[in-house]
């Protein structure tokens, strides 16, 4: 059966509102919501592929959702399915294939995988007929599945999907794989600039980068605890303020190698000079529509900046080098407090730690006693009290990452 008219000018305009969408985690939602629409599919889910498992990203369900007092998001449990021919999103993920299955507990015999009905019984569901897609790109690699569940027909009965419908979930499908190869994309060239930063300052190893930012994700995840942050902003805000973290010295690209690479301590011009790196990483990010980029700026921006507002570089523009809020003489006021954002508050926590514990050029490395110590008593003076707070309740876990990631000298 070929779509109607209408329905063709219907996916037209479907697409050219997914085209407008630039968020990646709101696009794959939209995505499974309009394939799961076209189709008149009851439930679905998107997975994304990590390695050789397959993480679910987003759930819906109509019939669970109907349930729920208005407003309130259905809560989905987090899994990973190993890519590999036990399952139904497994197989696919692993062969590329599309599967069109008609009832999931009536599979014909011979099939390599089966149907784990564990997780209907657990969210008290019955899946009956069963799409699952491959979100393939051009070169043909898996980058995730959408799995599009329970057809219903007019009378409100489970249906199998059609041909068409396997054509119609393909084709949506083929969006949410373009914004995969962005996001992939962009993910790597951020690593690159990463180890670029790492060439330039012989002092930001890979070592040090990859303890602060695993340090700041500990405080975060326990300052987004007491903070009742949700599920879903929380995995969002952990990946994005991972790689924001490693880059906080990114700037430090711009600064002369004689001041970078000098074996003594800085003179106060050298140390003025220094201090722009803060504003030189800012401007690396400068796509206010992109949330990764946010946060990226704002830790370059910000992760020398003190609680009680007297850190560097304060209130000035990081793109025109413009004063924000002067004081008096025209100076650029300091930011104070939670003028400062979150994410440079507890990158600095995570830098200063970091540092301390390390041996330098210019200085060996303290004990564990007296760096905790000296965390402790800037609690209120160069520190959000209540961060330092919170990288006490997480220091096990901080030493954990310190062992993983060892200098290598
Ligand atoms: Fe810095
Ligand atoms: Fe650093």
């Amino acid at each position: 059966m070929e779509p109607e008219a209408d329905e063709v000018q219907q996916i037209i305009r479907i697409d050219s509102e997914l085209n407008k969408i630039r968020d990646y985690d709101i696009l794959l939602e939209r995505v499974l919501l309009e394939a799961r629409r076209v189709v008149h599919a009851d439930a679905g889910s998107i997975y994304v592929k990590e390695g050789d498992v397959i993480s679910i990203k987003f759930a819906h369900n109509d019939t669970k959702q109907k349930s729920l007092p208005p407003g309130e998001k259905q809560a989905y449990p987090h899994f990973s399915i190993p890519v590999n021919d036990k399952s139904i999103s497994g197989y696919v993920a692993m062969t590329g294939e599309l599967l069109n299955i008609p009832d999931v507990y009536n599979l014909p015999p011979g099939l390599p995988f089966s149907y784990a009905t564990a997780y209907d019984a657990k969210v008290n569901y019955k899946t009956t007929s069963m799409l699952t897609v491959p979100l393939k790109s051009q070169n043909n690699v898996v980058l995730g599945v959408i799995q599009i569940i329970n057809a219903m027909g007019p009378d409100g009965k489970v249906e199998a999907f059609t041909k068409q419908d396997e054509t119609l979930v393909t084709h949506f499908a083929a969006n949410a794989t373009v914004a995969l190869q962005r996001a992939y994309m962009t993910r790597s060239m951020i690593i690159r600039m990463i180890r670029m930063a790492e060439l330039r300052d012989p002092k930001e190893t890979g070592a040090h980068v990859n303890r602060v930012a695993g340090y700041t994700i500990e405080i975060y995840e326990r300052w987004a605890y007491t903070h009742g942050v949700g599920k879903n902003d929380l995995d969002k805000n952990k990946d994005l303020l991972k790689l924001a973290a490693m880059l906080h010295d990114v700037g430090k690209v711009a600064i002369s190698d004689l001041i970078l690479k000098k074996p003594a301590k800085f003179t106060p011009e050298e140390y003025a000079i220094m201090q722009t790196h803060t504003c030189s990483g800012a401007r690396l990010f400068d796509d206010p529509q992109s949330d990764f980029d946010t946060i990226a700026a704002e830790v370059s921006l910000t992760h020398h900046e003190n609680w009680d507002g007297t850190g560097y570089p304060g209130w000035v523009d990081p793109t025109t080098g413009a004063v924000l809020r002067a004081d008096a003489e025209g100076r650029a006021l300091k930011r104070k407090g939670e003028e400062i954002p979150i994410w440079g508050r507890i990158v600095a926590i995570a830098d200063v730690y970091d540092a301390l514990m390390s041996r330098r050029v210019y200085k060996e490395a303290w004990g564990e006693d007296a760096v905790l110590k000296e965390i402790r008593a800037m609690a209120g003076t160069k520190f959000d009290p209540e961060l330092v707070d919170a990288f006490f309740d997480v220091l096990p876990r901080i030493h954990d990452i310190r062992e993983r990631h060892p200098d290598s000298e």
